[in-house]
């Protein structure tokens, strides 16, 4: 080990308890991106963040306001000759429903033996924190040979509004060569992680109305059509019985794995069993004719995340609804367009809804999927210092989640994202009682660390 490493390691021992309890106030921070009524503690996390950031050696540190919530921007400029590594974050959490199962207050930090349990610990604040944590002991310790940028956003878990036309007006300012997207996770605590392909997202809201208002369900039902009824139909009929979504086009310009490709992901264990253990589910779903890796990683889906219609109290009341509604995520794989999903499902609609309702489809946000370019600058760099703390050589996946920024990063500043973290899969991350283990993270800091000073 090199001494300047050993330095900063020895340096973040030094660190650690104060970092610790600076990560825990990070963690009190309730900051939901999704309604207006976190824009306060919004604020306050991004000044925390630009506080931080100065505090441990930034030269420029600034939270730049957007329609929604801030992003933060921080710069260590050492040599403008030297290369450039842009770190990306997002400072926002999802929301804490359903409240009342998780074991602990979401906002008030919990640790019960290696676990750390708040919201936001895993996705993604831990992952923030490792990063500065690593940047902390190696500004103080030595002298890096590689520009630091770092973008911060507060609107991730919502579709990232803002972003994209932010990037677009500073360009000049976000220039570097390449980005590390801590934002994804490892596969197991022993197996550094290293993600090359994410899916994308198409996101719709159907809404099926009926009558102009919730009807008696006697006097009315027979005659009346129930949207509830017709919207169930509808979903049952997106899917045949081998998993295949059904609407028109919708494989077109699915882009195959080769067999290469599909061997190698086939070797990392991400089996049927690992899939039922995390999920607790008796068996699987999808697509019957390809593995659990290549669903998740390389084939598109069509999942309802959420319904609503009629009566959901308790009890019971007799109505026909006025009206039902379906939140519905495809996530998308590399040549697939959201927008040509869309024109499909519309196409799906007009063929298969009933006269006796109206149909109404939005796409709410939409993301193609992200696959990396041959060669990512820095990317051996990360390699090893991953290797050298884990002692094992990092494995690549595809990653089933989506991270829309990389693909608006390449596309607007050009350049290519080093996707991995220190998440496991086990996290419950944007579920109750999500957590973060911290000996993981720790490594994490390490494998940082040794990256930073690895230029
Ligand atoms: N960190 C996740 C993405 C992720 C999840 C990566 C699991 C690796 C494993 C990110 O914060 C996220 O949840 N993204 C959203 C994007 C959407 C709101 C556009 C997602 O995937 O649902
Ligand atoms: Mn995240």
């Amino acid at each position: 080990m090199t001494q300047i490493i050993r330095k900063a390691l020895d340096q973040h021992q030094d660190d650690k308890e104060k970092l610790f309890q600076e990560f825990l106030s990070f963690l009190r921070m309730p900051s939901v991106s999704n309604s207006n009524e976190h824009k306060e503690d919004m604020l306050k996390t991004a000044d925390f963040l630009v506080k931080k950031l100065s505090d441990i050696g930034f030269q420029h540190a600034e939270s730049f306001p957007t329609g929604r919530h801030p992003i933060v921007y921080a710069e260590y400029v050492v040599d403008p000759e030297k290369p450039t590594i842009l770190l990306y974050g997002h400072y926002d959490v999802q929301p804490t429903d359903p409240l009342d199962e998780w074991r602990s207050a979401p906002f008030e930090p919990h640790l019960e033996g290696d676990y750390l349990y708040a919201r936001g610990a895993s996705d993604m604040k831990g992952q923030i924190w490792a990063t500065i944590s690593a940047l902390q002991s190696v500004l103080q310790s030595s002298d890096l040979a590689i520009n630091v940028k770092y973008l911060i956003e507060g609107e991730e878990e919502i579709g990232s509004p803002s972003l994209a036309g932010f990037m677009e007006e500073h360009k000049s300012m976000l220039a570097c060569d390449f980005v590390l997207n801590p934002d994804a996770g490892m596969i197991a605590p022993d197996k550094p992680t290293i993600v090359y392909a994410l899916r994308g997202l198409a996101y719709f809201e159907l809404k099926i109305t009926g009558p102009k208002s919730d009807l008696h369900s006697g006097s009315f039902g027979g005659v009346v059509a129930n949207p509830a009824n017709v919207l169930s139909r509808l979903i049952a009929a997106m899917h045949d019985n081998k998993g295949k979504v059904m609407l028109p086009g919708f494989y077109d310009d699915v882009r195959e794995i080769t067999e290469n490709e599909s061997l190698e992901l086939s070797r990392l264990g991400i089996d049927e069993n690992f899939y039922k253990k995390i999920s607790g589910v008796p068996n699987l779903g999808g697509e019957e004719d390809f593995d659990p890796i290549e669903r998740v990683g390389a084939r598109p889906t069509l999942d309802v995340n959420g319904l609503y219609s009629g009566f959901i109290e308790k009890g019971a009341k007799t109505i026909i609804p006025a009206f039902a509604l379906a939140k519905i995520s495809c996530r998308l794989v590399p040549d697939q367009d959201p927008q040509k999903v869309l024109i499909g499902f519309r196409k799906f609609l007009e063929e298969q809804v009933p006269s006796s309702v109206i149909w109404e489809l939005k796409l709410m946000s939409g993301a193609p999927a992200y696959i990396a370019g041959e060669e990512t600058p820095g990317l051996e760099a990360f390699k090893k210092a991953l290797k050298a703390t884990w002692n094992v050589d990092p494995v690549l996946k595809r990653e089933g989640g989506s991270i829309p920024v990389a693909t608006e990063m390449k596309e607007i500043l050009g350049v290519d994202s080093i996707i991995t973290g220190f998440g496991l899969p086990d996290d419950q991350i944007h579920s109750p009682n999500e957590r973060l283990h911290l000996p993981t993270q720790q490594k994490g800091v390490e494998a940082l660390i040794r990256f930073f000073l690895g230029f």
